[in-house]
């Protein structure tokens, strides 16, 4: 059973990789961030104080979600409700950013993310795949882009649904997380010792795939 652990900052591609790998591989998919939405949403809709440590970590251990492959990508179904596309609103990545920084919350949604590791293989995309959830992986990818670039990934997305956006504060926000994302005390986002660091700035999602699947053919 191998496991290949996509890490990196906000927008740096990871998901559209990951996602690609994993159909391309036909192996198993760990979208960590998911489960931190999740817990953010679950905890929100329970009226529980993100502050409360071990209340927001009962949460996170309670959770009653399934992951449903389906047509369109996978479904998230919470509690029987299907929350798939509420999970990737702004506002619940905020809740999402709260909780992970949560030690307990951490603690608690470690062996359920441990539990995607199935024949024949996963991909783990997330924060800290490579430095914690599986320190054993056979192959860890730091993938990363500029702040620019990133914020013009994210300015392209917005538009292309009509929605208004501004570049310098798309630029801002990015950096804005990346410090926050960088520099907490659970989890730092940094690339593991043994990871293979990889540029997404001049690089298309086709190229990037290409360079991880290099590393599984090495
Ligand atoms: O796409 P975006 O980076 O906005 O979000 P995400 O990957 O879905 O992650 C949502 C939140 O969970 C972010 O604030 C991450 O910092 C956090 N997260 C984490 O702490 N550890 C992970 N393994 C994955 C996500």
């Amino acid at each position: 059973m191998s496991v290949i652990t996509i890490d990196g900052p906000s927008g740096a591609g990871k998901g559209t990789v990951c996602a690609r790998l994993a159909a391309e591989l036909n192996w198993h998919l760990l979208d960590s961030g998911a489960l931190y939405r999740i817990t953010g949403l679950a905890a929100e809709r329970q009226s529980v104080a993100l502050d409360d440590e071990p209340a927001v970590a009962q949460v996170a251990a309670q959770l009653d979600v399934t992951f449903e492959p389906g047509i369109d990508g996978v479904a998230v179904v919470l509690a029987g409700e299907e929350v798939t596309t509420t999970i990737r609103t702004e506002e619940v990545g905020s809740l999402a950013s709260q909780v992970a920084a949560l030690p307990a919350v951490r603690d608690a949604l470690l062996q359920r993310q441990r539990d995607f590791a199935k024949a024949p293989g996963l991909i783990a995309d997330g924060r800290d795949m490579g430095t914690v959830v599986f320190p054993q992986a056979d192959i860890k990818v730091f993938l990363t882009a500029s702040a620019e670039e990133r914020a013009q990934r994210r300015f392209r997305q917005l538009t292309e649904k009509g929605i208004n956006a501004s570049l310098p504060a798309l630029i801002e926000d990015i950096r804005a997380r990346d410090e926050r994302d960088s520099s907490r005390a659970v989890a730092p986002l940094k690339p593991a010792q043994d990871a293979v660091v990889i540029d997404s700035t001049s690089l298309s999602i086709d190229e990037v795939c290409d360079q991880v699947m290099a590393l599984v053919h090495q």
